[in-house]
C-alpha cells in the first residue's frame, strides 16, 4: 500500500499547539507554521483504526499497562536498533520532558550542575534551571557542516558537583546520528567522573538510509552502567498528543530509583496512549519507511534549494528526523530583524535559533514533516524576502 504524504489536512481549531498558537507565538494566524516538532501528515490509519475500535466498547474503565505493550517495545527495539532490553529495566513514562523533569528530581540536588550541549532541545536547560540547578553549557562544534562534541571541554569543565547530562540521541536540532566511537568517549569520561547521563532518544526510529541509530547505553558497559534512556513512538507515528513514552535503566539501582518516583507521583498511562503505541510499533514498518523517504526526500530539497537559489543561507543536512538547523547568519541581520523579516514578510513560522541556547544566534529551525507543496512553498517565500 502506498500512503499519502501530499495530503494537506487543516488542524485550525483542532487546539493545535503548531496551528492554534500561532497568533500568541507569532502575533498573527497569519503564518505558515513550520515550527513545533509534529508532523503534518495523517497519523497512519492502523493507528486510528485501532483507536476506533477500542470506542467501539461503551466503557472507558480504568485501564491497566497491558504487559504486551513492554514487551512489543522491547522487540520493535531489537529489530531495529540491535539493542535487547529486558522488560524488567523499562518503565512506561508519559512523555519525556515528564521523564528528564523526574530523573533530575530521582538523581541529583538542588544546586547541582547539570551539562547539555546546545544548541539544544529548550527543555534539556529549561527544565534544570526549573528545578534549581544550574547548566553547564558545552557547546557543540560545527565541523565539515555537522555537529560535533567537544569532549576536551566537556571533561574539564566537570567538577564535583556535576552529576548530571542531558544528551539528545540523535540531536535536535541538527538530526545529528551520534556515531559508536562519539558516544563510548562520551560514556567513558561521564563513567569516571560521576556523572550520569540521561539519553533523550526520541528521535531514534527516524534515520535516514545511509545512518543507524545507537542507543547510548548499548555502547560499553560504562554506558549501561551509568545511564537513564528514552524512547517513544510519539514523533515516529506522529502521535504526540497521545503522550506516551519509555524509560530504559539496565542499571539495577538506577532503574529502582527512577521507579520509585514513578511510583510516588503516581504516574501511568491511559487506554487511548496503550492502544495506539502497540498499534504503532507491531503494524508500522512499511508507514515508517515509506514517511521517511518522504521525508528525506523533503530535507534534500531544502538543502539543494538554498545553495542554488539563496547561497547566503545554508541547511545543514539532517542525519535523521524532521528538522532542519538552517543559517542566516551571513544576511548580518539581529535575531529580532530575522524573525521579523521571516514572520511578518515571508508569512513563515519557525523556531528561533536562540531558544536553542548558545549556538542558536543566526539560525532558525524548520520542521520539514509537512506536505512537500508546503515545503516548497515556504522556501519561495522566504527566497523572495531575502533577495
Ligand atoms: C529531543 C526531544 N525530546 C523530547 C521531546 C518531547 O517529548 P514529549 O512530548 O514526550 O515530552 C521533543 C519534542 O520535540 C524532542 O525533540
Amino acid at each position: 500500500m502506498n500512503y499519502n504524504f501530499d495530503e494537506i489536512i487543516d488542524r485550525k481549531g483542532t487546539n493545535s499547539v503548531k496551528y492554534d498558537l500561532c497568533e500568541h507565538i507569532f502575533g498573527s494566524n497569519d503564518v505558515m507554521p513550520l515550527w513545533v516538532a509534529d508532523m503534518d501528515f495523517r497519523t497512519p490509519d492502523f493507528i486510528i483504526d485501532a483507536l476506533k475500535q477500542r470506542c467501539e466498547h461503551p466503557i472507558f474503565g480504568y485501564t491497566m499497562l497491558p504487559k504486551t505493550l513492554i514487551e512489543t517495545f522491547c522487540q520493535w527495539t531489537e529489530k531495529r536498533h540491535a539493542w535487547i532490553i529486558d522488560p524488567a529495566w523499562t518503565d512506561f513514562v508519559p512523555g519525556i520532558v515528564t521523564g528528564i523533569n523526574m530523573a533530575i528530581q530521582t538523581y541529583t540536588n538542588p544546586g547541582d550542575k547539570i551539562i547539555v550541549q546546545p544548541p539544544v532541545y529548550p527543555p534539556f536547560f529549561n527544565a534544570p534551571q526549573l528545578n534549581g540547578r544550574h547548566v553547564i553549557w558545552n557547546q557543540l562544534k560545527e565541523v565539515n557542516g555537522r555537529f560535533e562534541m567537544d569532549l576536551e571541554a566537556l571533561e574539564e569543565q566537570i567538577d564535583d558537583r556535576t552529576t548530571m547530562l542531558i544528551l539528545s540521541n540523535p540531536h535536535n536540532p541538527g538530526g545529528r546520528v551520534w556515531e559508536r566511537d562519539t558516544l563510548e568517549q562520551l560514556a567513558s569520561i561521564c563513567y569516571r567522573k560521576g556523572v550520569l547521563v540521561i539519553s533523550d532518544e526520541i528521535h531514534a526510529d527516524m534515520t535516514y538510509v545511509s545512518h543507524r541509530h545507537i542507543p547510548f547505553a548499548s555502547v560499553s558497559d560504562e554506558a549501561a552502567l551509568n545511564s537513564l534512556v528514552f524512547m517513544a513512538p510519539s514523533k515516529t507515528f506522529n502521535i504526540p498528543g497521545i503522550i506516551g513514552s519509555f524509560a530504559i535503566a539496565p542499571n539495577p539501582t538506577i532503574y529502582r530509583r527512577f521507579h520509585n518516583t514513578l511510583l510516588q507521583l503516581d504516574l501511568h498511562g491511559n487506554l487511548f496512549a496503550y492502544k495506539a503505541m502497540g498499534t504503532a510499533y507491531k503494524q508500522g514498518d512499511e508507514w515508517l519507511r515509506q514517511m521517511m523517504s518522504y521525508v528525506e526526500t523533503n530535507a534534500q530539497t531544502v538543502v539543494a534549494y538554498f545553495e542554488k537559489e539563496l547561497p547566503m543561507v545554508h541547511a545543514m543536512m539532517p542525519e535523521s528526523s524532521f528538522l532542519v538547523w538552517i543559517d542566516f547568519s551571513r544576511l548580518d541581520l539581529k535575531d529580532k530583524e530575522l524573525k521579523q523579516l521571516l514572520v511578518e514578510k515571508a508569512k513563515i513560522g519557525l523556531n528561533e535559533g536562540i531558544s536553542f541556547g548558545p549556538g542558536g544566534e543566526g539560525h532558525q529551525r524548520m520542521n520539514i514533516g509537512a506536505p512537500r507543496s508546503m515545503i516548497l512553498e515556504a522556501l519561495h517565500r522566504i527566497s523572495s524576502v531575502v533577495k
